[in-house]
């Protein structure tokens, strides 16, 4: 059921064609909106710089697809360094990590992505790693086991991940730069359109760019996945060119609603108001009752329903907003007789 065309998360088709790709920002200046956070980044890039030393670690929290993996490259690019790689389930022993670590030059960039689901035993060695640039290795076991000290070369960890909340407190600490990737709004995100159309040489006019902006759920990669979808339709339906009553056909036809809503979006509002009568109910329920995994609601639906004042988050679970109610042409509940009013 679920709807590949809105889900934030990079599908399929994303990467690593040369497509998607090529539609990355490499330099800071392409790279649309989040002007606070690239205002810090270009001081905190250009003091590494005039310094010669490597930038502080930076740690680049969000929803899926905001731009946390692009950001990255940004910096190693715009620092002239190598970037390496990697993510927090892949590196599963600690030995792996000194490994990765050991393999750095001067001023590279370590990505780990994910980096929330690191283990325990690995974050232990990346701390020293972090500060000091250095790597405590246990050889052997038992009585015989001994640590040795490796020195590694000084180098900049960028963490990505999609839940500040499970990064624990002695990692966050050890970042120069936490950064959260807010939700881009129309005008970003028609920036954003109209800058791929233009990498893909497709005909977009700007009332056409417009309406997907709308609609791509505050996320570049769905505007991105918007966009090559009507162009789809646009030439196999329309003139092949891109306006908004192309954009309008397509999407009503992929089941985008008009505020980008999908239907896992939507079933998670129908069930909120129409099973549980607006709350409120906890995750678990929730997830249950629209057969998606409690990690799935919360990562990837919840916060763009949140951030849409539809849904508010309590210690008691979540509630649907009047604007829920209204969204889905349901009559709210009279006041006292719903959770929330
Ligand atoms: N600010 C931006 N300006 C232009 N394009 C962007 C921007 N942010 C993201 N994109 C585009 O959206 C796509 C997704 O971005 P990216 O892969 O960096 O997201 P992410 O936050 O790392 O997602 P995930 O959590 O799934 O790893 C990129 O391929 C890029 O083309
Ligand atoms: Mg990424």
């Amino acid at each position: 059921m679920r709807d590949e065309l809105l889900d934030p998360r990079p599908g399929p088709e994303d990467e690593p064609v040369e497509e998607e790709l090529g539609l990355r920002p490499r330099r800071l200046d392409d790279f649309v909106g989040q002007r606070e956070l690239k205002e810090h980044l270009s001081i905190l890039l250009e003091a590494a710089r005039r310094r010669g030393q490597p930038a502080d670690h930076l740690l680049f929290a969000g929803p899926p697809g905001l731009g946390k993996t692009s950001l990255a490259g940004i910096v190693a690019n715009e620092l002239g360094v190598r970037m390496h790689v990697t993510s927090g389930p892949a590196i599963e022993r600690a030995g792996d990590l000194a490994a990765l670590l050991s393999n750095l030059e001067p001023g590279d960039v370590l990505f780990v992505d994910e980096i929330h689901r690191l283990s325990r035993a690995v974050e232990e060695v990346l701390y020293p790693a972090m500060e000091d640039f250095q790597v405590d290795l246990l050889l052997g076991k038992g009585p015989a086991a001994r640590s040795i000290r490796l020195d590694v070369s000084p180098f900049t960890l960028i963490g990505a991940t999609t839940r500040t909340g499970l990064i624990t407190g002695p990692l966050r600490d050890r970042f120069g730069l936490v950064a959260r990737l807010e939700f881009y709004d129309a005008d970003d995100l028609e920036a954003i359109v109209v800058r791929t159309a233009g990498i893909l040489a497709v005909d977009a006019t700007r009332e056409g760019a417009r309406e997907i902006a709308g609609r791509a759920r505050g996320t570049p990669r769905i505007a991105n996945r918007l966009l090559r979808r009507v162009r789809d339709f646009a030439e196999v339906r329309a003139a092949g060119v891109v306006d908004q009553t192309a954009a309008q056909a397509g999407l009503l036809l992929f089941g985008v609603d008009e505020i980008g809503l999908d239907k896992v979006d939507r079933a998670v509002l129908r069930s909120l108001c129409e099973r549980f009568n607006g709350g409120p109910v906890g995750l678990k329920t929730l997830a249950i009752s629209i057969g998606e995994p409690e990690e799935t609601v919360e990562d990837v639906y919840e916060p763009f329903l949140i951030q849409q004042g539809l849904v508010i988050r309590t210690p008691r679970g979540r509630l649907a907003t009047p604007a829920a109610w209204a969204h889905l042409g349901l009559a709210a509940p009279p006041p006292g007789q719903s959770g929330l009013f």
